[in-house]
């Protein structure tokens, strides 16, 4: 529960900004911290460096993550995350002697954070004009949008829009192009959820070109989506992943890359250092931090938790506002949903966007006590997983009582 500055009290539907997934005010990690800050309070992580919460915490990594991927780099958030996983992709490359593999390929609507070449690759273009130009070698190519998608007698819309990738890495030169950079669910974008052949094919088609997968999962780390990382749902691993968010349960900054054996070879095997570390990679307090929190996802079964609260919370936004004819779609994996409104629920067609319907039905939601987050008429829920069944329903009523207060 949030507490504003008058005492209302409201849910938090989207865990802070995705991340608080133990929620708020828990003591354990407040511990946590504070027996890290009394005992190690900073170590150097730059390179060459290290310390033993850090490894300690790359070990559990290895074995929470993607088979493939066992070597961790540690960052204070997602965007340095995904400046590290860039960076790794174009040193890969160089290492094995074609430095020309430089150009990222990512997806509209996607978002990796406001770093410059996070914000490059980031595919929602409000985040671009008062900071342009971009940098240089950033392409996106559509996202799957199974809501959107046009119906024609081709491939699945999984795979045809899967298949734009291989286009634009043939249009590019593929000796031009470093790696592909997803969220397996988008988040920001308005939870859009892939078919179940998009990443099957996307992996092909990254092998087939020698492009490296990178897989942002900022948002979908850690049990967000039912599963420890949501590429498992469709049976594909990356050859990196990013995360951060959950990793600490927001209580402190932190985040990081893992990256497959293949890679981490490569930098072993290098010349020079991989030169790239921040003053606060791999901070004692975060790894100690992260150590507990994945502790607790696991003792406390979470993974399982949000898996069960996401089939639960569709239910019951099903229940409420499946028939009203204004929304469009009702959609999630795991405990991260989304409702989306349009005006006309046949035709799909949107509402203009001076209505302001996500904005007026996000305001009436504040109003009942419902605190999260919309994106133009898409509004979003990504509760903790520790939120109780009752407040579940909770979301689901409020939602639908401030969807009849603003649409009938
Ligand atoms: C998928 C994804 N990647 C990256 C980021 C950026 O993370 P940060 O804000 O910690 O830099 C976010 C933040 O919401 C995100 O959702």
């Amino acid at each position: 529960m949030l507490v504003d500055a008058d005492g209302k009290e409201y849910i938090d539907g989207l865990a802070g900004l995705w991340n608080v997934v133990l929620g708020h005010g828990r003591r354990e990690l407040a511990d946590a911290a504070r027996e890290q800050l009394e005992t190690l309070a900073y170590a150097s992580g730059y390179s060459g460096s290290s310390h033993v919460r850090v490894i300690e915490l790359a070990e559990r990594l290895t074995r929470l993550t993607y088979p493939n991927i066992n070597r961790f780099f540690f960052t204070s958030g997602g965007a340095e995350a995904n400046e590290s996983a860039i960076k790794m992709a174009r040193s890969y490359w160089k290492l094995r002697g074609r430095p020309n593999k430089t150009k990222v390929i990512s997806r509209e609507l996607g978002y990796h954070g406001t770093t410059l070449a996070a914000m490059s690759a980031t595919g929602i273009a409000g985040y671009w004009p008062l900071f342009e130009p971009r940098v240089p070698g950033f392409i996106h190519i559509p996202s799957p949008y199974p809501y959107r998608a046009a119906t024609t007698g081709g491939p699945s819309h999984g795979v045809a829009v899967a298949n734009a990738l291989e286009e634009a890495i043939v249009r590019e030169g593929a000796d031009t192009v470093a790696m592909f950079l997803a969220e397996p669910v988008i988040g920001v974008g308005g939870v859009i959820v892939p078919p179940d052949d998009y990443f099957p094919r996307i992996r092909e088609i990254c092998d087939r070109h020698d492009v490296l997968f990178a897989a942002d999962e900022v948002i979908t780390g850690f049990g967000r989506t039912g599963k420890w990382f949501a590429l498992e749902h469709w049976g594909v691993a990356p050859d990196i992943v990013q995360f951060a968010k959950a990793i600490t349960s927001g209580y402190v900054p932190f985040g990081g890359i893992g990256v497959s054996d293949a890679i981490a070879r490569a930098i072993d095997e290098g010349p020079v250092p991989w030169m790239h570390a921040y003053t606060y990679s791999g901070h004692p307090v975060g790894a100690a931090v992260a150590l507990r929190t994945l502790q607790i996802i696991e003792d406390e079964n979470l993974v399982a938790e949000a898996s069960r609260k996401g089939v639960n919370l569709l239910s019951v936004l099903r229940g409420h506002l499946a028939d009203h004819p204004h929304v469009g779609e009702i959609r999630g994996k795991g405990l991260m949903c989304a409702v989306e409104f349009v005006k006309d629920r046949d035709a799909r067609t949107p509402f203009a966007p001076e209505a302001q319907v996500g904005a007026r039905i996000h305001a009436e939601a504040i109003a009942r006590g419902l605190f999260s987050r919309v994106r133009g008429d898409v509004f979003v829920l990504a509760p903790p997983f520790v939120t109780p069944d009752d407040l579940v329903d909770r979301i689901g009523e409020i939602l639908a009582a401030a969807t009849k207060a603003v649409l009938g």
